[in-house]
C-alpha cells in the first residue's frame, strides 16, 4: 500500500516541485497534503496544478501557536509521513507529542553549523569552502535532530553567493527525493 504524506512549504516550492514530480516516488507514495503558513506562496499554486489538496493559513488568525499547530494535526493525523520542504516555522513539542510518526526535514547547512535562517549565507560569509546541506529528523530542537543524510560542495575561487546558493538548490533538489524513496522503500 501506498504510503500517504504530507509536505510542509512556506515559499517557492521547488523543493516540493521535484518531490512531487519524482516518478519513483509516485509510486510508493501519494502527497495528500501540502500545508503552508504563507497565503500568496508560490508554492501554493504548484499543489493546485498537481491537483494536491492545501491547508494554508496565517499564524495571525489564531490565538496561539498551540491553536494553529491544533488545525494542522486535524490534517495530517491519518498520514504517514510529514516532510518539511522550505518550512519556516518551528514544529513545536505540542505537535509533536500529538503527530507521533516520522517527520523530514531539509536544511541548508551541514549541521550541525549554522542552524536557523539564512544558512547558506552565513557559511558564505565565514568563508567556508564547503557548503552543503542535511536532510535530518525532526525533533524539539531547532534544526537539531538526527542526521540522515548529507552532501556538500565545493566553492570555487571568486564565486558568489547567488551562484553558491544555486548550486546548493541543485543539490536539494537531487539529495531530498532520494532520502525520502529510501526511507519509505525500507518502511514497505
Ligand atoms: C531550501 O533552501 C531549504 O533548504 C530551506 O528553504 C529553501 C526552500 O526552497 N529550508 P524551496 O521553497 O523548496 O524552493
Amino acid at each position: 500500500m501506498k504510503k500517504k504524506v504530507a509536505i510542509f512549504a512556506s515559499g517557492t516550492g521547488s523543493n516540493f516541485e521535484r518531490i512531487a514530480d519524482d516518478s519513483r516516488l509516485k509510486e510508493i507514495m501519494d502527497i495528500e497534503l501540502l500545508v503552508c503558513d504563507r497565503p500568496g506562496a508560490a508554492v501554493i499554486k504548484k499543489a493546485e496544478d498537481r491537483g494536491i489538496k492545501t491547508f494554508v493559513f496565517a499564524a495571525r488568525d489564531y490565538n496561539s501557536k498551540e491553536d494553529y499547530e491544533k488545525a494542522i494535526i486535524e490534517q495530517v493525523k491519518d498520514l504517514d509521513y510529514i516532510f518539511l520542504a522550505g518550512y519556516m516555522r518551528i514544529i513545536s513539542p505540542y505537535f509533536l507529542e500529538n503527530y507521533k510518526k516520522t517527520i523530514l526535514n531539509l536544511h541548508p547547512s551541514l549541521l550541525p553549523k549554522y542552524k536557523g535562517k539564512d544558512a547558506i549565507a552565513q557559511a558564505y560569509n565565514a568563508g567556508d569552502k564547503e557548503i552543503g546541506i542535511s536532510i535530518h529528523y525532526v525533533n524539539e530542537e531547532l534544526d537539531g535532530g538526527e542526521v540522515i543524510e548529507q552532501t556538500f560542495l565545493t566553492v570555487k575561487e571568486n564565486e558568489t553567493l547567488e551562484s553558491v546558493t544555486n548550486r546548493i538548490h541543485g543539490l536539494e533538489h537531487e539529495l531530498y527525493p532520494k532520502v525520502i524513496l529510501e526511507l519509505i522503500k525500507e518502511a514497505l
